[in-house]
């Protein structure tokens, strides 16, 4: 089977958050099951930079009206299609928003032409090549269903499948839009590509993918009510028997602290004395002064979803019960601020890195004790993996794929053997404070605490599973 995935990101080439790993990962999650993955992702000035002098397999004088090209190269191993069209993508920056924060005016038009670029080649218009599924990730590249269902080649047009990594994010534009997207008037009705008098590119993908995924059991039922499903539980609802949630898994290559050239110390679960050196140089890069209690740790995007306003309430208690805190983090001017002054208060307690860092962030999974993730939802989460991978125990509000990946470490599950962090439910500063006062008393009894650690990383967070039922889905659509 022959696969193009769509998308905004992919690790290592761009990435801004979890959709990139996703991405970046699925090519050989599924080459496992006999899947061939093409990655299709915008030509920003990073990625064509790495690409260097790739060749140009296809041409469009006016895509969605500029011109634009289509170069090949490799990710990982794996065959890359990058889209290169500078007057959308050749910008310095954040890929999504310009240097004041604001989304780029056409981001409309940016990711309409990804989505157009990806049904032509899913429908057999770019000269040798073809592709049995379409799978696309998320609303910038929602529209590629919507085009190739009306795509010239229809009749040839390959499979979609549309795969939700967060339906928060809708990519919701002005009608006046339409005119330039190229697609009949008639989709602009309630059962088309029509969302609350406006264009809704997600909503379009969800009407007309073959199939629709999400990315945890948990997040697939959630998204049926108002609460979750944002405006889109009514359409979830209604092709209900084409959604699916499918759980992340996380790359071995990239995410195994046996091997992680970030790590000043390597370790397995046989080996996790070893952490210990991780843990000094947590210490040394987060001003924190050296100690035995639990360093909690937070990588993440500072954000209300994350519950990062919640986390900032608890800081105080968090360090009253002898705990340290090591954050790595960006989002929310005002939350960043919250942080940097909670370090203020707590000098040698609370240690705050405000930015984006790939390395720091497999340096505190690798050496800090606990990490925290209080997310108000969470459709899968990676950091919770990484954190079972590294033996630096989850503590996890109850949604979504936290709830789907964690075993929470109450008396039966001890008792068993099987559990593997912390869950709490609710979102508050009196359940976060209580599942850290939980992780505090666990920590104090170490041989339990290792139990949990190992347990951690001897659960299964690959993509074995996963990439299989892709494939299944995959089969499936071409069986029918
Ligand atoms: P989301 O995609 O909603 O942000 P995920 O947990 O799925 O959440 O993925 C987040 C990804 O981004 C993880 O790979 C995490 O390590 C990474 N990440 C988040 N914030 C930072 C940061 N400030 N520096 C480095 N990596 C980060
Ligand atoms: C989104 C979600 C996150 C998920 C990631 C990858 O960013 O917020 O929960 O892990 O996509 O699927």
């Amino acid at each position: 089977i022959r696969v193009l995935s769509v998308a905004s990101e992919a690790y290592p080439l761009v990435k801004t958050g979890g959709l990139a790993d996703v991405v970046g990962a699925l090519p050989a999650a599924l080459a496992a099951h006999d899947v061939e993955t093409t990655t299709l992702i915008p030509g920003y000035p990073g990625v064509t930079a790495t690409l260097g002098k790739a060749r140009a397999v296809h041409r469009w004088p006016a895509l969605l009206g500029t011109p634009a090209r289509l170069l090949s190269g490799e990710i990982e191993g794996h065959p890359l299609l990058v889209l290169d069209a500078p007057e959308l993508f050749a910008r310095d920056g954040n890929i999504y928003a310009d240097p004041g924060g604001k989304d780029w005016h056409d981001n409309w038009r940016r990711f309409a032409a990804l989505a157009r670029a990806a049904a032509d080649l899913g429908s057999g218009a770019v000269k040798g090549r073809s592709y049995d599924v379409v799978h696309a990730h998320d609303w910038q590249a929602a529209l590629a269903p919507v085009y190739l269902r009306h795509a010239p080649a229809g009749e040839r047009a390959a499979r979609s499948v549309i795969t939700i990594h967060n339906i928060a994010f809708q990519g919701w534009f002005d009608a006046g839009v339409l005119p330039w997207l190229g697609l009949p008037d008639d989709l602009f009705t309630l059962d088309g590509i029509e969302f609350f008098g406006g264009v809704g590119y997600l909503k379009g993908g969800m009407q007309f993918a073959d199939a629709i995924t999400t990315v945890s059991p948990s997040y697939a039922q959630e998204i049926l009510s108002p609460e979750f499903g944002m405006g889109l539980e009514g359409l979830v609802a209604a092709r209900r028997d084409r959604v699916s949630g499918i759980v992340n898994g996380i790359d071995p290559a990239i995410w195994n602290p046996a091997t992680d050239t970030a790590l000043p110390a390597r370790y397995t679960d046989r080996t996790l004395g070893k952490r210990a050196a991780n843990k000094r140089a947590v210490e040394a890069r987060f001003g924190l002064e050296p100690g035995d209690g639990p360093i909690f740790t937070v990588v993440s995007r500072l954000t209300w979803q994350k519950g990062m306003d919640v986390l900032g309430e608890c800081v105080d208690d968090l360090v009253a019960m002898g705990g340290r805190l090591a954050l790595l983090g960006s989002g929310d001017p005002a939350l960043e601020e919250a942080f940097r002054l909670a370090a203020d208060r707590h000098p040698g307690r609370v240690g705050v890195m405000v930015g984006y860092d790939e390395p720091v962030s497999h340096l505190l999974q690798g050496g800090a004790d606990a990490i925290l993730i209080p997310s108000r939802f969470e459709p899968c989460g990676l950091t919770q993996l990484y954190g079972l991978a590294y033996g630096c125990v989850p503590v996890v509000a109850r949604t979504g794929g936290l709830a789907d990946t964690i075993i929470d470490a109450n008396e039966a599950a001890l008792a068993a053997g099987v559990a593997t962090g912390i869950q709490f439910t609710g979102v508050s500063r009196d359940t976060l404070t209580a599942a850290i006062a939980r992780a505090v008393r666990l920590y104090a009894d170490r041989a339990t605490w290792a139990t949990i650690q190992k347990r951690g990383m001897r659960s299964d967070f690959s993509w074995d599973r996963s990439g299989l039922r892709y494939a299944q889905l995959y089969r499936g659509l071409l069986d029918t």
